[in-house]
């Protein structure tokens, strides 16, 4: 049985599950390829949507072909590691290249090959607010992670990183900072929400594709929230309940901007701002917090 008592461990300070921790030598020693595009995220961040934006310009927009498997199998998630299946580093390694890999590490524990081989990067990052909002959810409806306790307990437990792949803080200035010496495309989820054709546009381009505007507007309207909340291919849905339990929480929760403002107190909300000021100072990243 998983239960809750797939507790985290920590490797370089950053809390991971056990099972990733066990297997970390062969995470480590991941051969990346330089032809090798990965997604990498804070959890919670707007993965699933990108990655299904990711398919969909791979395939040309033919939402058949992006319904070929669910999406989780799509993309290996490179620390990802449940014996005895086969981990997300054995699925890279036997899928065919050019290959679309997934991950939540922060930049200091990524395999060093991604960095040694300059593959492409697409970073998406969410406001820290609805991030945790997102996380706290997911954290009650997921069986394997620990339960996140009262709002008030998780509101300590986000803002001290003791959660899944870290602090917040530290993860999205780990990527903004080394974004202008690799390839990478950072993006936010707020962007995607405002304009996602021009989101889209961009990491069109990023992949080196052309596509016609019939083509993105499908892409666009075939990745909005309440399409990919329906899809059985990307709603999580054929998981079983004794991991994620969406009777408790949906994986398509709200999918929307400015959620936080139903969870934070007013004092909350103040302290959060000042440990922002705090942690984020010199990082000149304005995120949106509501439209
Ligand atoms: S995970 O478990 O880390 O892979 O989760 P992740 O996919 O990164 O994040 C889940 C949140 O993204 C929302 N989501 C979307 N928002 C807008 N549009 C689309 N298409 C979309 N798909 C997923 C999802 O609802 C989660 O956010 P919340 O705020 O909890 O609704």
């Amino acid at each position: 049985e998983l239960g809750r008592q797939l507790q985290l461990r920590e490797v370089g300070g950053i809390l991971l599950q056990a099972a990733t921790v066990d297997n970390w030598s062969e995470i480590q020693h991941f051969e990346a390829k330089p032809d090798d595009l990965l997604i990498c995220t804070y959890p919670k961040s707007g993965t699933t949507w990108i990655q299904e934006i990711v398919d969909m310009i791979e395939q040309n927009g033919d939402v058949a072909k992006c319904q070929r498997a669910i999406i989780q199998h799509r993309h290996p998630f490179i620390e990802w590691a449940r014996p005895p299946q086969p981990s997300g580093v054995e699925k890279a390694n036997t899928m065919p290249s050019p290959r679309t890999l997934r991950t939540h590490l922060p930049t200091q524990l990524l395999p060093p090959s991604f960095w040694e081989n300059n593959c492409k990067f697409l970073y998406v990052a969410r406001n820290a607010k609805d991030c945790m909002v997102s996380y706290y959810h997911f954290q009650r409806m997921n069986q394997v992670l620990p339960d996140p306790g009262t709002w008030e307990e998780y509101f300590e437990t986000f803002i001290s990183g003791k959660v899944g792949w870290g602090s917040w803080f530290d993860h999205v200035k780990g990527w903004w900072e080394i974004k202008d010496r690799y390839q990478v495309l950072f993006l936010f989820y707020e962007d995607m929400k405002r304009d996602p054709k021009c989101e889209i546009q961009k990491v069109v381009q990023f992949m080196g594709k052309s596509l016609d505007e019939t083509v993105l507007d499908e892409i666009v309207q075939e990745t909005s929230f309440e399409k990919m909340k329906e899809n059985p291919m990307t709603n999580r849905s054929t998981v079983p309940k004794f991991i994620l339990d969406q009777s408790i929480s949906p994986f398509m929760r709200k999918g929307t901007v400015g959620d936080w403002k139903n969870h934070f107190t007013v004092a909350q909300n103040e302290r959060f701002d000042e440990i922002y000021r705090q942690k984020m100072e010199g990082i000149s990243i304005n995120f949106c917090m509501e439209l």
